[in-house]
């Protein structure tokens, strides 16, 4: 039997940053139907080909939202109050494989627990990585892990430059500027990658490992790149010990930012990944000079 109508990808998270990206590569790519699945289809109308109800807090929703789906994008939100981030992965991974999905695609991060010999947690980082083995196991046709790096975007929302006590604009945080140890990238090409993982399961869907990455720096080279296009921002580095207590949640930003200095973002050496996920993608990933020059406005106030 055969049939003129396109496969069908569910892409969890589709409102969202990794999942938008998601919903944009394919729908460029044009090669699938798209399904949009998001707590509030209601408000999200025309977002894809579908817009479908998945709420992980009601797992039941979970067997419309994968109902003849072919492929499968999941990411957990780690940041979201009350988020179990396995209990709502293996939920995930349970209704995809009862739903007969043949290819799953999940947003991972590395094993900071394991890589530092128990010395570092991360939580939003080791979590995702313990959830690697129940995709596998789940016996998938084909699956993939996308790695999501240290987002651009962060420097503009959630790591935007602060006013520090001197009155100049800039960042305080406990890593050692010269370390060069951040991979980052433009969330907004994630997609790419995911994209072309559906597209070419035979090459990316036997549980290869595809991390977007457009650029490796340093604070310092980030801070100088930004202040060559006519910013003036500082930085300044503090005890990892003063800033895990300064806010609430800032003890996991602080194990983060040893991480990076210690093991760099992907704790390895990922050339052989790059390499390929920038093939799957089909295009090499922005650079961060290049993204702020587009993304990142002169007169940030803090
Ligand atoms: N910032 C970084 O540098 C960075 C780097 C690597 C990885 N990450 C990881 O990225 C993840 C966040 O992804 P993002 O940046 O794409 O987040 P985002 O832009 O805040 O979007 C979160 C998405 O999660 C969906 N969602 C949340 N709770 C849900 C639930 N109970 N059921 C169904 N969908 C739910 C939301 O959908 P609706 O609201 O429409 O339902 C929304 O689309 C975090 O786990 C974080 O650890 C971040």
């Amino acid at each position: 039997m055969s049939s003129n109508r396109k496969k069908l990808i569910a892409v969890i998270g589709a409102t969202g940053l990794q999942g938008g990206s998601v919903v944009r590569a394919l729908q460029a790519q044009g090669q699938f139907e798209v399904r949009a699945l998001t707590r509030n289809p209601g408000k999200h109308r025309g977002l894809a080909d579908q817009v479908v109800k998945a709420d992980f807090e009601r797992p039941e929703t979970l067997e419309a939202a994968f109902a003849g789906a072919h492929g499968v994008f999941l990411v957990t939100n780690f940041w979201e109050q009350g988020t179990d981030e396995l209990k709502q992965a293996t939920a995930a991974v349970q209704a995809a494989k009862a739903a007969g999905v043949k290819h799953f695609v999940w947003s991972t991060l590395p094993d900071v627990e394991a890589i530092s010999g128990g010395k570092l947690h991360v939580p939003h980082f080791s979590g995702k990585a313990k959830i690697d083995r129940i995709v596998k196991q789940a016996g998938f046709a084909h699956h993939t892990f996308v790695i999501a790096p240290f987002y651009y975007q962060n420097v503009l929302g959630v790591m935007a430059p602060q006013k520090q006590s001197d009155g100049a604009l800039g960042w305080a945080l406990p890593i050692d500027p010269t370390v060069r140890g951040i991979h980052m990238g433009d969330i907004g090409e994630l997609g790419n990658i995911v994209a072309g993982a559906f597209a070419r399961p035979d090459e990316a869907g036997n549980g290869e490992y595809l991390p977007l990455v457009g650029d490796f720096m340093s604070f310092n080279e980030i801070v100088d790149t930004l202040n060559r296009q006519g910013h003036e921002f500082s930085f300044k580095q503090v005890p990892m010990e003063i800033f895990a207590a300064s806010f609430p949640g800032a003890a996991e930003i602080a194990a983060t930012f040893a991480w990076f200095q210690a093991h760099t973002y992907l704790g390895s050496n990922p050339s052989y990944q790059i390499g390929l996920a920038n093939k799957i993608a089909g295009r090499q990933p922005t650079k961060f000079s290049t993204w702020a020059e587009v993304n990142f406005p002169l007169h940030v106030t803090a």
